[in-house]
């Protein structure tokens, strides 16, 4: 069923399988796309879905490559085919993600690291390289650490702009983070902080703390804040189709900005009636 949304709506939260809830909306709506797919724990049912996308509706969406990106994928998949399932789960909806994004826009596609690289050609592939803005690494040190290899404690966000030569992107709206070494610089520099890099250290989500909501993959907000400061402006929207807990939308609001939330789990959808009184709620 399409949803009402439009860029006259208020801040809305729609449960639904996204990829229903995306063919529904107008292009180049969103300055910011925000995605945190469920990692590759199996989905393989959602195999069928990409085989009559594929080298039609990707090929035919502006900045996606063909024939290039089929022979990459074709190769890829060939070389571990337990990525297929989930790549054919992510890709349909990563062309609508590609559809959506403003010409200024930026998508941020969170992943961990056994996915990332697999991911990062085939982006690549479909997005072309100049589109790449960065690959981030959220480093956080928590729980349990292997004692047979270095403990894996990061995941990755691969960050694709629309358009290489206009997108949105202002370092100076960024809140600040302390020097390594505050004695190296002066006290002025000390005093108003460094630029973040590519490397994010930030806590996991504290199981005693305020922004906790009891979903089980939530984000820290601090993750999601430096993202919205640095690639939207106020009043701009932000989508994020796998919202979870809401942290996306709670970030936008707090800053100004205007949020549409999917997802297709009753039990998200419980947590963000909770942590966002001021959207509305909608079923596709
Ligand atoms: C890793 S969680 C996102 C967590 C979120 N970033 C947060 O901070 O709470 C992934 C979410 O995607 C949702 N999801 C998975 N497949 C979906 C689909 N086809 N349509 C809509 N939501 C989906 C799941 O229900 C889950 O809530």
């Amino acid at each position: 069923m399409p949803v009402s949304w439009t860029p006259a709506s208020a801040d809305t939260v729609v449960h639904g399988d996204n990829l229903d809830v995306l063919q529904t909306l107008p292009d180049e709506a969103f300055t910011v796309i925000y995605l945190d797919p469920p990692f590759n724990t199996g989905r393989s049912q959602t195999r069928h879905e990409t085989h009559s996308v594929r080298g039609t509706r990707a090929g035919a969406v502006a900045g996606f490559k063909g024939v290039q990106y089929e022979r990459i994928r074709g190769d890829l998949m060939k070389y571990d085919d337990r990525f297929d399932d989930y790549w054919s789960f992510l890709e349909p909806r990563l062309a609508e993600a590609w559809r959506l994004l403003a010409d200024d826009g930026t998508l941020y596609l969170h992943l961990d690291y056994r996915e990332a690289h697999y991911a990062k050609v085939l982006l690549d592939a479909l997005f072309g390289r100049a589109s790449f803005l960065n690959e981030i690494i959220w480093a956080y040190d928590y729980g349990a650490k292997s004692q047979r290899h270095w403990p894996t404690k990061h995941d990755t966000i691969l960050v694709y702009v629309k358009n290489a030569a206009s997108y949105h992107f202002d370092s100076s709206a960024v809140d600040r983070e302390p020097y390594m070494a505050p004695g190296l610089v002066t006290p002025e520099k000390a005093a108003r902080g460094k630029l973040p890099t590519d490397v994010w250290w930030h806590t996991i989500v504290s199981p005693t703390g305020r922004e906790k909501t009891g979903y089980p993959t939530q984000k820290p907000e601090g993750v999601l804040r430096r993202i919205v400061q640095a690639s939207s402006r106020e009043g701009d929207w932000v989508l994020d189709f796998f919202a979870g807990s809401g942290t996306t939308g709670a970030v936008a609001t707090a800053l100004g900005r205007r949020y549409l939330l999917v997802d297709e789990n009753p039990e998200a959808i419980a947590v963000m009636r909770q942590r966002l009184p001021g959207a509305s709620f909608e079923k596709a």
